[in-house]
């Protein structure tokens, strides 16, 4: 009996001694149809890698909601908008490996470039409205590149559930109108934003921060709560915002992308006028050349513009 055979009879993989790796969409969809066709449910977990406990959170939650879990590694090239970014990008397999074989993760897609766009692909998936706020304006065809890969992940795995962090809520947001819009049959759910002790939403590019940029990153956070608080508190948006923004550059963060309160499900920006909630604040940072985001609820009935 193969290792592989003796993780799938060895019901949950609790003993955590083997991850089987997949790197075919056919070895996949054997896997996961020989489990569903079982009754056991899947859920699936797309990463890029260079796994944190905010990745791990992800993985924990999928093996409370299904009997097996499907974590895959795929650091996507279409929804990088600069090279050196995805040159930079980090990676560390054989610690990713570690962590999902501890944790006892049941599978792992690990798929080559040309097994997810072989020559001649030419699919684009895009959500032009949701897209173009937010990260999706300040990092063109990015969004396009996710949502192509997450609809492709999808169908290929074909598992119950899927499930996504809210630390990228406008990346979640995208997927659940995608599922919606095209039909495909998985569940999506969004997985609580996993923080250091200090605040700062973990992160695989946290690595690339030094001491001193790690240090003002935690400024993200902070200005993110603050302002949540003032605004609960009843103080008017702009001079909410504007203080935040003070607070950012009085930390030297080297530049804001965005510092917005959006509505969660359509992203409109707020409207004292026309806006029901609940909304969320969200804000994106460059520390030297690596970019941050963040976000979190503005839980009130109403806000004062
Ligand atoms: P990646 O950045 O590796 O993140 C994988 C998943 O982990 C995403 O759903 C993301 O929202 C979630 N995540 C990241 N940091 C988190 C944190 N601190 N707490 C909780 N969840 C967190 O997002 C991507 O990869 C890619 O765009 C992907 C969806 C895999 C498509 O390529």
């Amino acid at each position: 009996m193969s290792s592989d055979q003796q993780s799938d009879t060895a019901g949950l993989n609790q003993d955590a001694t083997v991850l089987p790796i997949v790197r075919t969409v056919a070895d996949l969809r054997a896997r996961v149809s020989t489990w569903r066709s079982r009754g056991e449910r899947v859920a699936l977990v797309p990463t890029m890698g260079a796994l944190h406990e905010g990745h791990l959170s992800l993985m924990r939650e999928g093996q409370t909601l299904c009997e097996r879990v499907v974590a895959t590694i795929f650091v996507n090239p279409k929804q990088f908008n600069r090279a050196e970014d995805l040159q930079s990008y980090p990676s560390d397999n054989e610690r990713d490996i570690a962590l999902l074989t501890e944790l006892g993760v049941d599978l792992l897609y690990m798929p080559e470039v040309e097994e997810i766009y072989p020559p001649g692909f030419q699919t684009v998936v895009s959500l032009p409205a949701l897209s173009a706020c937010l990260c999706g304006a300040h990092r063109p065809g990015h969004f396009d590149g996710v949502s192509t890969v997450v609809s492709k992940l999808l169908l290929q795995s074909l598992p119950d559930i899927a499930i996504f962090g809210e630390k990228d809520f406008q990346q979640l947001q995208i997927i659940r109108r995608m599922v919606r819009d095209l039909n495909i049959p998985v569940s999506i759910q969004g997985g609580a934003t996993v923080r250091e002790a200090d605040g700062l939403a973990l992160s695989s590019r946290n690595r690339l921060l030094n001491p001193e940029e790690r240090a003002r990153a935690v400024s993200l956070y902070r200005a993110l709560s603050s302002a949540v608080e003032a605004i609960e508190a009843g103080e008017p948006l702009s001079s909410v915002l504007e203080r935040a923004r003070e607070e950012l550059s009085k930390a030297h963060v080297t530049s804001i992308d965005y510092l917005e309160v959006r509505e969660e499900q359509s992203l409109e920006l707020f409207d004292a006028e026309q806006s029901k909630g609940p909304w969320r604040i969200f804000a994106a940072v460059w520390l030297g050349s690596t970019r941050i985001i963040d976000n979190l609820p503005v839980r009130v009935p109403s806000i004062r513009d």
